[in-house]
Protein backbone atom coordinates (compact mmCIF):
# COMPACT_ATOMS: atom_id res chain seq x y z
CA UNK A 1 0.00 0.00 0.00
CA UNK A 2 0.97 3.42 -0.51
CA UNK A 3 2.28 6.07 2.12
CA UNK A 4 -0.66 8.62 3.34
CA UNK A 5 -0.99 11.72 1.29
CA UNK A 6 -1.00 14.18 3.81
CA UNK A 7 -0.48 18.35 3.90
CA UNK A 8 1.54 18.45 6.55
CA UNK A 9 0.88 22.23 6.69
CA UNK A 10 -3.08 21.26 7.00
CA UNK A 11 -2.40 19.69 10.02
CA UNK A 12 -3.80 21.09 13.37
CA UNK A 13 -0.24 19.99 14.58
CA UNK A 14 1.30 22.20 11.96
CA UNK A 15 -0.96 25.50 13.13
CA UNK A 16 -0.04 24.79 16.57
CA UNK A 17 3.52 24.81 16.38
CA UNK A 18 3.11 27.98 14.18
CA UNK A 19 1.68 29.97 16.97
CA UNK A 20 3.87 28.10 19.36
CA UNK A 21 7.37 29.48 17.43
CA UNK A 22 5.46 32.61 17.22
CA UNK A 23 5.11 33.32 21.09
CA UNK A 24 8.47 31.51 21.33
CA UNK A 25 10.94 31.94 18.84
CA UNK A 26 13.41 34.39 21.17
CA UNK A 27 13.32 31.92 24.08
CA UNK A 28 16.82 30.92 24.83
CA UNK A 29 18.42 27.93 25.32
CA UNK A 30 20.15 28.89 28.60
CA UNK A 31 16.89 30.21 29.77
CA UNK A 32 15.28 26.79 29.18
CA UNK A 33 18.02 25.28 31.23
CA UNK A 34 17.68 27.89 34.05
CA UNK A 35 14.24 26.88 34.52
CA UNK A 36 14.34 23.12 34.64
CA UNK A 37 16.71 21.73 36.85
CA UNK A 38 16.66 18.13 34.98
CA UNK A 39 16.35 19.31 31.59
CA UNK A 40 19.45 17.49 30.30
CA UNK A 41 18.01 14.30 31.28
CA UNK A 42 14.71 14.82 30.15
CA UNK A 43 16.20 15.57 26.69
CA UNK A 44 18.88 12.49 26.73
CA UNK A 45 18.05 9.43 25.23
CA UNK A 46 20.39 6.40 26.19
CA UNK A 47 20.43 3.11 23.64
CA UNK A 48 22.84 0.42 23.44
CA UNK A 49 26.30 2.36 24.03
CA UNK A 50 24.63 5.64 22.48
CA UNK A 51 23.80 8.65 24.39
CA UNK A 52 21.98 11.39 22.43
CA UNK A 53 21.54 14.58 24.05
CA UNK A 54 19.43 17.05 22.43
CA UNK A 55 18.62 19.30 25.18
CA UNK A 56 20.82 21.94 23.78
CA UNK A 57 18.00 23.14 21.30
CA UNK A 58 15.28 26.22 21.10
CA UNK A 59 12.47 23.98 22.58
CA UNK A 60 10.44 23.17 25.57
CA UNK A 61 9.03 20.05 26.42
CA UNK A 62 5.72 21.98 25.21
CA UNK A 63 7.38 21.59 21.77
CA UNK A 64 8.25 18.69 21.22
CA UNK A 65 4.89 17.33 22.42
CA UNK A 66 3.58 19.48 19.39
CA UNK A 67 5.96 17.84 17.00
CA UNK A 68 5.16 14.44 18.31
CA UNK A 69 1.66 15.29 17.49
CA UNK A 70 2.63 16.59 13.96
CA UNK A 71 3.62 12.96 13.14
CA UNK A 72 0.95 10.91 14.55
CA UNK A 73 -1.40 13.03 12.40
CA UNK A 74 0.97 12.20 9.20
CA UNK A 75 0.73 8.56 10.34
CA UNK A 76 4.21 8.08 11.00
CA UNK A 77 3.46 4.98 12.45
CA UNK A 78 1.35 3.42 9.37
CA UNK A 79 4.35 4.64 7.78
CA UNK A 80 7.24 3.16 9.14
CA UNK A 81 5.27 -0.01 9.29
CA UNK A 82 4.77 0.29 5.19
CA UNK A 83 8.53 0.94 4.73
CA UNK A 84 10.18 -2.18 6.98
CA UNK A 85 7.55 -4.58 4.76
CA UNK A 86 8.31 -3.42 1.26
CA UNK A 87 5.19 -1.54 0.74
CA UNK A 88 5.77 0.00 -3.04
CA UNK A 89 6.96 3.31 -0.74
CA UNK A 90 9.22 4.56 -3.78
CA UNK A 91 5.93 5.18 -5.88
CA UNK A 92 7.43 6.98 -8.99
CA UNK A 93 9.85 3.66 -9.70
CA UNK A 94 7.31 1.32 -8.27
CA UNK A 95 9.80 -0.21 -5.92
CA UNK A 96 10.04 -0.82 -2.01
CA UNK A 97 12.23 0.63 -0.38
CA UNK A 98 13.99 -2.17 1.93
CA UNK A 99 17.90 -1.88 2.31
CA UNK A 100 16.83 -2.75 6.08
CA UNK A 101 16.16 -6.19 4.67
CA UNK A 102 19.97 -6.70 3.92
CA UNK A 103 20.79 -6.87 7.61
CA UNK A 104 17.80 -8.79 8.81
CA UNK A 105 18.24 -11.76 10.85
CA UNK A 106 18.26 -14.84 9.25
CA UNK A 107 15.12 -16.31 10.72
CA UNK A 108 13.23 -12.75 9.80
CA UNK A 109 11.08 -12.94 6.75
CA UNK A 110 10.35 -10.20 4.80
CA UNK A 111 8.33 -10.17 1.62
CA UNK A 112 8.84 -8.79 -1.97
CA UNK A 113 5.82 -9.97 -4.32
CA UNK A 114 4.76 -12.61 -1.63
CA UNK A 115 8.19 -13.87 -1.58
CA UNK A 116 10.85 -14.26 1.39
CA UNK A 117 13.87 -12.33 0.36
CA UNK A 118 15.69 -12.73 3.54
CA UNK A 119 17.50 -16.47 2.20
CA UNK A 120 18.37 -14.89 -0.78
CA UNK A 121 20.79 -11.92 0.96
CA UNK A 122 21.97 -14.32 2.93
CA UNK A 123 23.01 -16.62 -0.04
CA UNK A 124 24.94 -13.54 -1.43
CA UNK A 125 26.81 -12.58 2.30
CA UNK A 126 28.14 -16.32 2.18
CA UNK A 127 29.29 -15.32 -1.04
CA UNK A 128 30.66 -12.27 -0.42
CA UNK A 129 32.30 -13.95 3.02
CA UNK A 130 34.01 -17.17 1.14
CA UNK A 131 35.12 -14.84 -2.06
CA UNK A 132 36.27 -12.16 0.81
CA UNK A 133 38.63 -15.16 2.95
CA UNK A 134 39.93 -16.17 -0.16
CA UNK A 135 41.16 -13.02 -1.51
CA UNK A 136 42.47 -11.80 2.20
CA UNK A 137 44.10 -15.68 2.89
CA UNK A 138 46.17 -15.95 -0.33
CA UNK A 139 44.16 -18.58 -2.03
CA UNK A 140 43.01 -16.71 -4.83
CA UNK A 141 45.55 -15.40 -6.45
CA UNK A 142 46.54 -13.06 -9.72
CA UNK A 143 47.51 -14.39 -13.48
CA UNK A 144 51.25 -14.82 -11.92
CA UNK A 145 50.12 -16.35 -8.90
CA UNK A 146 50.72 -13.56 -6.52
CA UNK A 147 48.79 -12.56 -3.76
CA UNK A 148 46.34 -9.62 -4.07
CA UNK A 149 47.81 -6.90 -2.26
CA UNK A 150 45.59 -4.20 -3.81
CA UNK A 151 41.74 -3.57 -4.31
CA UNK A 152 39.75 -0.70 -6.56
CA UNK A 153 36.59 0.03 -6.21
CA UNK A 154 35.15 1.54 -9.72
CA UNK A 155 31.52 3.19 -9.04
CA UNK A 156 29.96 6.49 -8.24
CA UNK A 157 27.50 7.80 -5.88
CA UNK A 158 26.23 5.20 -3.59
CA UNK A 159 28.13 3.04 -5.65
CA UNK A 160 30.87 4.91 -3.97
CA UNK A 161 30.71 6.91 -1.69
CA UNK A 162 29.31 4.33 0.95
CA UNK A 163 32.01 1.51 0.63
CA UNK A 164 35.07 4.81 1.01
CA UNK A 165 33.03 6.19 3.71
CA UNK A 166 32.89 2.99 5.61
CA UNK A 167 36.21 1.51 4.40
CA UNK A 168 37.71 4.68 5.85
CA UNK A 169 35.90 4.94 9.09
CA UNK A 170 37.10 1.50 10.14
CA UNK A 171 40.75 1.44 8.57
CA UNK A 172 41.89 0.87 12.40
CA UNK A 173 40.25 -2.66 11.75
CA UNK A 174 41.77 -3.32 8.48
CA UNK A 175 43.85 -5.91 6.79
CA UNK A 176 46.88 -5.82 4.64
CA UNK A 177 44.66 -5.14 1.70
CA UNK A 178 45.56 -1.59 0.35
CA UNK A 179 41.92 0.19 -0.96
CA UNK A 180 41.61 2.76 -4.03
CA UNK A 181 38.65 4.57 -5.28
CA UNK A 182 37.67 5.72 -8.42
CA UNK A 183 34.50 7.35 -9.38
CA UNK A 184 34.85 10.86 -11.31
CA UNK A 185 34.64 10.26 -14.99
CA UNK A 186 37.63 13.10 -14.61
CA UNK A 187 40.40 10.78 -15.98
CA UNK A 188 43.23 12.39 -13.38
CA UNK A 189 40.96 10.20 -10.87
CA UNK A 190 41.68 6.55 -12.67
CA UNK A 191 45.05 7.63 -14.20
CA UNK A 192 46.45 8.78 -11.11
CA UNK A 193 44.91 5.47 -9.20
CA UNK A 194 46.63 3.48 -11.94
CA UNK A 195 50.54 4.66 -11.91
CA UNK A 196 50.99 3.54 -8.45
CA UNK A 197 49.30 -0.59 -9.02
CA UNK A 198 50.34 -3.38 -10.40
CA UNK A 199 48.28 -5.12 -12.50
CA UNK A 200 49.57 -8.53 -11.26
CA UNK A 201 48.59 -8.03 -7.71
CA UNK A 202 45.17 -5.48 -8.14
CA UNK A 203 41.71 -6.33 -8.02
CA UNK A 204 38.91 -4.41 -9.49
CA UNK A 205 35.88 -4.37 -8.25
CA UNK A 206 33.33 -2.71 -10.75
CA UNK A 207 29.98 -1.56 -8.70
CA UNK A 208 27.35 -0.46 -10.53
CA UNK A 209 23.51 -1.08 -9.64
CA UNK A 210 22.10 -0.31 -13.23
CA UNK A 211 25.60 -1.04 -14.91
CA UNK A 212 24.60 1.80 -16.89
CA UNK A 213 26.37 4.87 -15.34
CA UNK A 214 28.72 6.58 -17.61
CA UNK A 215 31.44 7.41 -15.39
CA UNK A 216 31.69 4.27 -13.77
CA UNK A 217 31.72 1.91 -17.42
CA UNK A 218 34.35 4.78 -18.55
CA UNK A 219 36.53 4.73 -15.82
CA UNK A 220 36.01 0.29 -15.91
CA UNK A 221 36.67 0.11 -19.50
CA UNK A 222 40.20 2.08 -19.42
CA UNK A 223 41.15 -0.01 -16.19
CA UNK A 224 40.55 -3.18 -18.65
CA UNK A 225 42.53 -1.42 -21.12
CA UNK A 226 45.42 -1.00 -19.12
CA UNK A 227 45.48 -4.66 -17.68
CA UNK A 228 44.74 -5.81 -20.79
CA UNK A 229 48.45 -4.16 -22.04
CA UNK A 230 50.31 -6.15 -19.31
CA UNK A 231 47.95 -9.38 -19.21
CA UNK A 232 44.99 -11.55 -21.60
CA UNK A 233 41.47 -11.87 -22.07
CA UNK A 234 41.52 -14.63 -19.81
CA UNK A 235 43.01 -13.12 -17.08
CA UNK A 236 40.04 -10.71 -16.49
CA UNK A 237 38.21 -13.40 -14.58
CA UNK A 238 40.56 -13.43 -12.08
CA UNK A 239 41.03 -9.74 -11.53
CA UNK A 240 37.62 -8.67 -12.05
CA UNK A 241 34.68 -8.73 -10.05
CA UNK A 242 30.96 -7.42 -10.16
CA UNK A 243 28.34 -5.83 -8.16
CA UNK A 244 25.08 -5.50 -10.11
CA UNK A 245 21.53 -5.60 -10.58
CA UNK A 246 22.04 -6.07 -14.40
CA UNK A 247 23.98 -9.57 -15.24
CA UNK A 248 23.47 -9.67 -18.57
CA UNK A 249 25.42 -6.22 -19.14
CA UNK A 250 28.40 -7.51 -16.70
CA UNK A 251 28.82 -10.57 -19.08
CA UNK A 252 29.32 -8.44 -22.20
CA UNK A 253 31.95 -6.74 -20.21
CA UNK A 254 33.45 -9.82 -19.96
CA UNK A 255 33.66 -10.75 -16.23
CA UNK A 256 33.27 -14.49 -15.40
CA UNK A 257 30.29 -15.31 -13.18
CA UNK A 258 31.85 -16.47 -10.19
CA UNK A 259 32.60 -13.15 -9.84
CA UNK A 260 28.91 -11.59 -10.16
CA UNK A 261 27.84 -10.46 -7.08
CA UNK A 262 23.48 -9.47 -7.49
CA UNK A 263 21.84 -7.15 -5.90
CA UNK A 264 18.02 -6.25 -6.66
CA UNK A 265 16.19 -3.41 -7.40
CA UNK A 266 14.26 -2.54 -3.94
CA UNK A 267 17.80 -1.03 -2.65
CA UNK A 268 18.31 2.10 -3.27
CA UNK A 269 21.68 3.25 -4.77
CA UNK A 270 22.53 5.76 -2.06
CA UNK A 271 21.69 2.48 0.55
CA UNK A 272 23.10 0.27 -0.88
CA UNK A 273 26.22 -0.50 1.37
CA UNK A 274 24.68 -3.20 3.52
CA UNK A 275 24.55 -5.05 0.15
CA UNK A 276 27.24 -6.63 -2.32
CA UNK A 277 27.77 -3.04 -3.06
CA UNK A 278 29.69 -3.61 0.33
CA UNK A 279 31.73 -6.22 -1.28
CA UNK A 280 35.12 -3.41 -0.55
CA UNK A 281 34.50 -3.14 2.83
CA UNK A 282 34.29 -6.67 3.41
CA UNK A 283 37.63 -6.92 1.28
CA UNK A 284 38.86 -4.08 3.48
CA UNK A 285 38.14 -5.26 7.08
CA UNK A 286 37.21 -8.86 6.57
CA UNK A 287 33.63 -10.34 6.36
CA UNK A 288 33.06 -10.42 10.28
CA UNK A 289 33.49 -6.81 10.82
CA UNK A 290 30.80 -6.27 7.35
CA UNK A 291 28.71 -8.89 9.14
CA UNK A 292 28.99 -6.26 12.60
CA UNK A 293 28.48 -3.39 10.65
CA UNK A 294 25.07 -4.95 9.56
CA UNK A 295 24.19 -6.43 13.24
CA UNK A 296 24.43 -2.74 14.76
CA UNK A 297 22.11 -1.29 11.43
CA UNK A 298 19.41 -3.68 12.65
CA UNK A 299 19.16 -3.28 15.68
CA UNK A 300 18.97 0.32 15.03
CA UNK A 301 15.97 -0.72 12.63
CA UNK A 302 14.47 -2.59 15.78
CA UNK A 303 14.64 0.56 17.39
CA UNK A 304 13.26 2.65 15.04
CA UNK A 305 10.83 0.20 14.66
CA UNK A 306 9.70 -0.45 18.19
CA UNK A 307 10.58 2.46 20.50
CA UNK A 308 7.73 4.73 21.67
CA UNK A 309 8.36 8.10 19.70
CA UNK A 310 9.80 10.86 21.83
CA UNK A 311 12.45 8.17 23.12
CA UNK A 312 13.10 7.15 19.34
CA UNK A 313 16.02 8.63 18.12
CA UNK A 314 16.10 8.64 14.77
CA UNK A 315 12.12 10.44 15.37
CA UNK A 316 13.29 12.86 17.54
CA UNK A 317 16.14 14.12 15.53
CA UNK A 318 14.30 14.25 12.62
CA UNK A 319 11.33 16.00 14.38
CA UNK A 320 13.86 18.17 15.62
CA UNK A 321 15.20 19.04 12.24
CA UNK A 322 11.63 19.73 11.03
CA UNK A 323 11.20 22.61 14.39
CA UNK A 324 14.71 24.25 12.45
CA UNK A 325 14.28 23.64 9.11
CA UNK A 326 10.31 24.68 8.92
CA UNK A 327 9.57 27.18 11.43
CA UNK A 328 13.47 29.03 11.79
CA UNK A 329 14.30 29.01 8.14
CA UNK A 330 17.44 27.01 8.89
CA UNK A 331 18.73 25.98 5.46
CA UNK A 332 21.51 23.79 6.37
CA UNK A 333 22.31 21.38 9.04
CA UNK A 334 26.30 20.75 10.03
CA UNK A 335 27.27 17.10 11.06
CA UNK A 336 30.67 17.40 13.01
CA UNK A 337 32.61 13.98 14.15
CA UNK A 338 34.83 14.08 16.07
CA UNK A 339 37.01 11.60 14.56
CA UNK A 340 39.58 11.47 12.21
CA UNK A 341 38.24 8.06 11.11
CA UNK A 342 34.77 9.69 9.71
CA UNK A 343 36.07 12.01 7.48
CA UNK A 344 34.13 10.79 4.42
CA UNK A 345 30.69 11.10 7.00
CA UNK A 346 29.36 14.14 5.57
CA UNK A 347 30.11 13.59 2.27
CA UNK A 348 28.45 10.27 2.54
CA UNK A 349 25.32 11.94 4.42
CA UNK A 350 25.29 14.75 1.41
CA UNK A 351 23.96 11.97 -0.92
CA UNK A 352 21.62 10.14 1.50
CA UNK A 353 20.01 13.33 2.63
CA UNK A 354 20.10 15.70 0.12
CA UNK A 355 19.51 13.13 -3.13
CA UNK A 356 16.59 11.77 -1.27
CA UNK A 357 14.48 14.71 0.22
CA UNK A 358 15.51 17.57 -2.20
CA UNK A 359 12.74 17.59 -3.55
CA UNK A 360 10.06 20.31 -4.02
CA UNK A 361 6.73 18.52 -5.27
CA UNK A 362 4.39 16.43 -3.26
CA UNK A 363 3.19 12.61 -2.87
CA UNK A 364 -0.23 14.23 -4.82
CA UNK A 365 2.06 15.93 -7.75
CA UNK A 366 1.93 19.71 -6.29
CA UNK A 367 4.71 21.86 -5.52
CA UNK A 368 5.47 21.98 -2.00
CA UNK A 369 4.39 25.50 0.02
CA UNK A 370 7.05 24.72 2.40
CA UNK A 371 10.77 23.79 2.85
CA UNK A 372 12.24 20.51 2.54
CA UNK A 373 15.68 18.58 2.51
CA UNK A 374 18.33 20.09 4.54
CA UNK A 375 21.82 21.10 2.88
CA UNK A 376 23.86 18.78 4.78
CA UNK A 377 27.91 19.72 5.16
CA UNK A 378 30.73 19.16 7.40
CA UNK A 379 34.13 18.31 8.60
CA UNK A 380 35.67 16.29 11.26
CA UNK A 381 36.50 18.48 14.89
CA UNK A 382 38.70 19.72 16.12
CA UNK A 383 39.81 20.25 12.34
CA UNK A 384 36.68 22.15 11.27
CA UNK A 385 37.11 24.39 14.56
CA UNK A 386 39.90 26.46 13.13
CA UNK A 387 37.56 26.48 9.34
CA UNK A 388 34.26 27.28 9.53
CA UNK A 389 32.96 27.14 13.02
CA UNK A 390 33.35 30.64 13.25
CA UNK A 391 30.66 31.55 11.11
CA UNK A 392 28.70 29.03 13.52
CA UNK A 393 29.56 31.29 15.97
CA UNK A 394 29.36 34.46 15.36
CA UNK A 395 27.64 34.56 12.23
CA UNK A 396 24.10 35.47 11.35
CA UNK A 397 22.62 32.20 10.00
CA UNK A 398 20.99 29.32 12.61
CA UNK A 399 23.09 26.07 11.98
CA UNK A 400 21.81 23.31 13.83
CA UNK A 401 24.64 21.29 14.37
CA UNK A 402 25.49 17.01 15.68
CA UNK A 403 28.25 16.85 17.46
CA UNK A 404 29.26 12.84 17.33
CA UNK A 405 32.12 11.96 19.61
CA UNK A 406 33.35 8.57 21.47
CA UNK A 407 33.85 7.82 24.80
CA UNK A 408 36.63 5.65 24.48
CA UNK A 409 39.47 6.42 21.10
CA UNK A 410 40.98 3.43 19.38
CA UNK A 411 44.56 4.36 19.56
CA UNK A 412 44.53 4.27 23.64
CA UNK A 413 46.22 7.51 23.88
CA UNK A 414 44.29 9.24 26.65
CA UNK A 415 46.06 12.43 26.39
CA UNK A 416 45.08 12.84 23.08
CA UNK A 417 41.54 11.68 23.34
CA UNK A 418 40.74 14.01 26.71
CA UNK A 419 42.01 17.27 24.14
CA UNK A 420 39.85 16.24 21.36
CA UNK A 421 37.23 15.43 23.58
CA UNK A 422 37.35 19.03 25.62
CA UNK A 423 36.86 20.35 22.42
CA UNK A 424 34.15 18.44 21.74
CA UNK A 425 31.99 19.49 25.08
CA UNK A 426 33.41 23.19 24.66
CA UNK A 427 32.50 23.47 21.77
CA UNK A 428 28.74 22.73 22.23
CA UNK A 429 28.99 24.62 25.58
CA UNK A 430 29.97 27.77 23.76
CA UNK A 431 27.54 27.19 21.23
CA UNK A 432 25.07 27.40 23.55
CA UNK A 433 25.99 30.25 26.39
CA UNK A 434 27.95 32.77 23.82
CA UNK A 435 29.67 35.26 26.12
CA UNK A 436 28.03 38.30 27.05
CA UNK A 437 29.81 41.81 27.11
CA UNK A 438 29.66 41.82 31.01
CA UNK A 439 32.13 39.00 31.16
CA UNK A 440 34.01 40.05 28.10
CA UNK A 441 34.77 43.43 29.65
CA UNK A 442 35.57 41.87 33.17
CA UNK A 443 38.63 39.63 30.95
CA UNK A 444 39.37 42.99 29.25
CA UNK A 445 39.59 45.23 32.40
CA UNK A 446 41.82 42.26 34.12
CA UNK A 447 44.12 42.47 31.08
CA UNK A 448 44.75 46.01 31.93
CA UNK A 449 42.94 47.28 28.94
CA UNK A 450 41.96 51.24 28.73
CA UNK A 451 38.14 52.23 28.95
CA UNK A 452 38.23 53.59 25.10
CA UNK A 453 39.96 50.63 23.33
CA UNK A 454 37.79 48.58 25.43
CA UNK A 455 34.59 50.17 24.40
CA UNK A 456 36.06 49.87 20.53
CA UNK A 457 36.78 46.02 20.50
CA UNK A 458 34.11 44.85 22.95
CA UNK A 459 31.57 44.01 20.43
CA UNK A 460 33.44 42.53 18.19
CA UNK A 461 34.58 39.66 21.49
CA UNK A 462 30.58 39.10 22.33
CA UNK A 463 29.15 35.86 21.16
CA UNK A 464 25.45 35.91 21.17
CA UNK A 465 25.19 32.20 21.84
CA UNK A 466 21.96 30.52 21.44
CA UNK A 467 23.18 28.16 18.83
CA UNK A 468 21.45 24.41 18.78
CA UNK A 469 23.02 21.22 18.95
CA UNK A 470 22.94 17.67 19.23
CA UNK A 471 25.28 15.51 21.29
CA UNK A 472 25.70 12.15 20.35
CA UNK A 473 28.47 9.88 22.98
CA UNK A 474 29.13 6.66 21.88
CA UNK A 475 31.38 4.16 23.27
CA UNK A 476 33.52 3.49 20.73
CA UNK A 477 34.18 3.53 16.89
CA UNK A 478 33.28 -0.33 15.89
CA UNK A 479 31.82 -1.59 12.91
CA UNK A 480 28.79 -2.50 14.88
CA UNK A 481 28.19 1.30 16.58
CA UNK A 482 29.33 2.34 12.61
CA UNK A 483 26.20 0.36 11.29
CA UNK A 484 23.95 1.95 13.98
CA UNK A 485 24.85 5.00 13.51
CA UNK A 486 24.27 4.90 9.47
CA UNK A 487 20.91 3.38 10.20
CA UNK A 488 20.36 6.50 12.56
CA UNK A 489 20.45 9.00 9.76
CA UNK A 490 18.78 6.56 7.44
CA UNK A 491 15.82 6.36 9.33
CA UNK A 492 15.74 9.97 10.15
CA UNK A 493 15.76 10.51 6.20
CA UNK A 494 12.43 8.65 6.19
CA UNK A 495 10.95 10.08 8.97
CA UNK A 496 11.39 13.48 7.31
CA UNK A 497 10.22 12.79 3.83
CA UNK A 498 7.12 11.25 5.93
CA UNK A 499 6.61 15.09 7.41
CA UNK A 500 7.07 16.32 4.38
CA UNK A 501 4.90 14.59 1.93
CA UNK A 502 7.61 14.05 -0.42
CA UNK A 503 8.96 10.92 -1.95
CA UNK A 504 12.21 10.01 -0.78
CA UNK A 505 13.76 7.71 -3.10
CA UNK A 506 13.84 8.53 -6.23
CA UNK A 507 16.10 10.96 -7.59
CA UNK A 508 14.69 12.29 -10.83
CA UNK A 509 16.75 15.47 -10.44
CA UNK A 510 20.05 13.83 -11.46
CA UNK A 511 18.57 12.58 -14.63
CA UNK A 512 18.52 16.07 -16.96
CA UNK A 513 22.23 16.89 -16.17
CA UNK A 514 22.82 13.31 -17.22
CA UNK A 515 21.06 13.71 -20.62
CA UNK A 516 21.84 17.28 -21.63
CA UNK A 517 25.88 15.72 -20.99
CA UNK A 518 24.97 13.25 -23.66
CA UNK A 519 23.95 15.51 -26.29
CA UNK A 520 27.05 18.31 -25.61
CA UNK A 521 29.33 14.96 -25.76
CA UNK A 522 27.92 14.80 -29.83
CA UNK A 523 28.56 18.35 -29.80
CA UNK A 524 32.10 18.05 -28.64
CA UNK A 525 33.26 15.50 -31.08
CA UNK A 526 31.31 15.92 -34.10
CA UNK A 527 31.77 19.37 -36.23
CA UNK A 528 28.56 20.35 -35.73
CA UNK A 529 27.14 21.72 -32.18
CA UNK A 530 23.70 21.67 -32.04
CA UNK A 531 21.45 24.34 -30.76
CA UNK A 532 22.13 25.82 -27.16
CA UNK A 533 21.27 28.77 -25.20
CA UNK A 534 24.04 31.78 -26.69
CA UNK A 535 25.97 31.36 -22.95
CA UNK A 536 26.17 27.74 -23.70
CA UNK A 537 26.95 28.16 -27.72
CA UNK A 538 30.34 30.63 -26.54
CA UNK A 539 31.70 28.32 -24.38
CA UNK A 540 31.13 25.21 -26.44
CA UNK A 541 33.03 27.10 -29.06
CA UNK A 542 35.62 28.06 -27.31
CA UNK A 543 36.55 24.47 -25.56
CA UNK A 544 36.73 23.50 -29.17
CA UNK A 545 38.80 25.96 -30.96
O1 LIG B 1 23.40 9.94 -8.68
C1 LIG B 1 22.35 9.16 -9.16
C2 LIG B 1 22.56 7.71 -8.91
O2 LIG B 1 21.51 7.03 -9.49
C3 LIG B 1 22.69 7.35 -7.42
O3 LIG B 1 21.48 7.24 -6.78
C4 LIG B 1 23.48 6.09 -7.51
O4 LIG B 1 24.01 5.76 -6.27
C5 LIG B 1 24.49 6.47 -8.55
O5 LIG B 1 23.77 7.24 -9.49
C6 LIG B 1 25.23 5.33 -9.22
O6 LIG B 1 24.36 4.47 -9.90
P1 LIG B 1 24.79 3.01 -10.30
O7 LIG B 1 25.10 2.25 -9.07
O8 LIG B 1 23.62 2.45 -11.03
O9 LIG B 1 26.00 3.10 -11.19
Amino acid sequence: MALQNINPTSTKAWKQLTDHFNANKNHEIKEYFKSDATRADKFTIEWNDFLVDFSKNRLSRETLGLLLNLAEELKLKDAIGKYFEGDIINETEGRAVLHTALRAKKTDSVLVDGENVVPEVYEVKEKIKAFTASIISGDKKGFTGKKFTDVVNIGIGGSDLGPAMVVEALKFYGNHLKMHFVSNVDGDHVYETLRHLDPETTLFVVVSKTFTTQETLSNATTIKKWFLKHATQADVAKHFAAVSTNTEKISEFGIASENVFPMWDWVGGRFSLWSAVGLSIALAVGFENFDALLEGANEMDDHFKEEDFDQNIPVVLALISVWYNNFYGAETEAIIPYTQYLSRFSAYLQQGIMESNGKSVDRAGNPVTYQTGTIIWGEPGTNSQHAFFQLIHQGTKVIPTDFIGYRNSLHGDTDHHNKLMANFFAQTEALMNGKEAAEVKKELVEKGMDEKSLDKLLPFKVFQGNNPTNTLLIDKLTPKSLGALIAMYEHKIFVQGVIWNIFSYDQWGVELGKQLATTILKDIENSEIANHDSSTLNLLHNFKK
